[in-house]
């Protein structure tokens, strides 16, 4: 079972980043927590954090070759990227939505998913606890398709 996790714009500041809403835990620590559980579940984790659209685009086109599943928290560009939807769309590799915070409890724009309706499911609002929770489920189902 491999899974490839990919994080967007400003993720990488996780830890310093507005503590006061995401946390103090690094995007290393969190990475840490996911390959823990991942180890558990008999999975590998491909591990990548952009700041940059196109190459989250890339690395989206890059997942049939290397994946069974993803975890996607395209951090901002949940919100916006229709280019990262026609990668999803052109892909079709199963993947679970992530976020540390709750997005439909914050400002208007954010209650938005132009990516969401693709995923399997959405994880949000435990924090770093949303990539194992999001990690387990897509476990889950991928060995539920068999
Ligand atoms: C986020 C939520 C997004 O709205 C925001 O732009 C992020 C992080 C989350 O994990 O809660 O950068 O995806």
């Amino acid at each position: 079972m491999r899974v490839t996790v990919l994080n967007g714009p400003n993720l990488n500041l996780l830890g310093t980043r507005e503590p006061e809403i995401y946390g103090r835990a690094t995007l290393a620590e969190i990475e840490a927590l996911t390959r823990a559980r991942a180890a558990e579940l008999g999975a590998t984790v491909t591990w990548h954090q952009t700041n940059h659209e196109g190459q989250l685009v890339d690395l989206v086109q890059q997942l049939p070759a290397g994946a069974d599943g993803a975890l996607i928290n395209a951090a901002a560009l949940t919100h916006t990227s229709l280019g990262l939807r026609d990668a999803l769309l052109a892909v079709r590799v199963p993947f679970v939505e992530v976020h540390l915070t709750n997005i439909l409890a914050r400002e208007t724009a954010r209650r938005q998913s132009v990516l969401a309706d693709l995923a399997v499911g959405i994880v949000a609002g435990f924090g770093p606890r949303s990539y194992v929770l999001a990690l387990d489920a897509l476990v889950g189902h991928l060995r539920a398709l068999g």
